[in-house]
């Protein structure tokens, strides 16, 4: 069994979709190991994407993962960070494929409803950033 990290970011919580994305997430098989609601600070959004920290793109997604709250997740499953990105889809919703939650929920390329970790190494580090051993039992 594999662990990943995965957001419910701020412009999907906000349009309400955040029970149908879960029920999607259930529906796959995951096993939700850990959930919680935050609204996010600049400084914490900027630490959580700090390699993204020299793109242009830097300041316009740490200003919007603070815009709002969000839902940060540990999901469970085989294969689990690829089975993720399959269901969220492509980065660009406009690319991602039918019955994929971006194509379902994102509204743009920044406001694309979803995160998910894209390597072992990513999901170690956005897993501990967001959750305590003891919130994961
Ligand atoms: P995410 O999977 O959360 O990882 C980094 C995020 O940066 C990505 O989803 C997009 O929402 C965002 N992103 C990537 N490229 C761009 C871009 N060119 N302009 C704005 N946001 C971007």
């Amino acid at each position: 069994m594999e662990k990943t990290f995965a957001i419910i970011k701020p412009n999907a919580f906000a349009d309400g979709n955040s029970g149908k994305i879960l029920s999607r997430i259930y529906e796959e098989g995951f096993t939700v190991v850990g959930l919680k609601k935050l609204y996010l600070s600049q400084v914490e959004a900027e630490g959580f994407y700090y390699v993204h920290k020299d793109r242009p793109f830097f300041g316009e997604l740490t200003e919007f993962m603070s815009s709002g709250p969000c839902i940060v997740m540990v999901l469970e499953a085989e294969n689990a960070i690829l089975k993720w990105r399959d269901l969220m889809g492509a980065t660009n919703p406009a690319e991602a494929a039918e019955g994929t939650l971006r194509r379902e929920f994102g509204a743009s390329l920044g406001e694309n409803a979803t995160h998910g970790s894209d390597a072992p190494e990513t999901a170690s580090f956005e897993i501990g950033y967001f959750f305590s051993g003891l919130e994961l039992l």
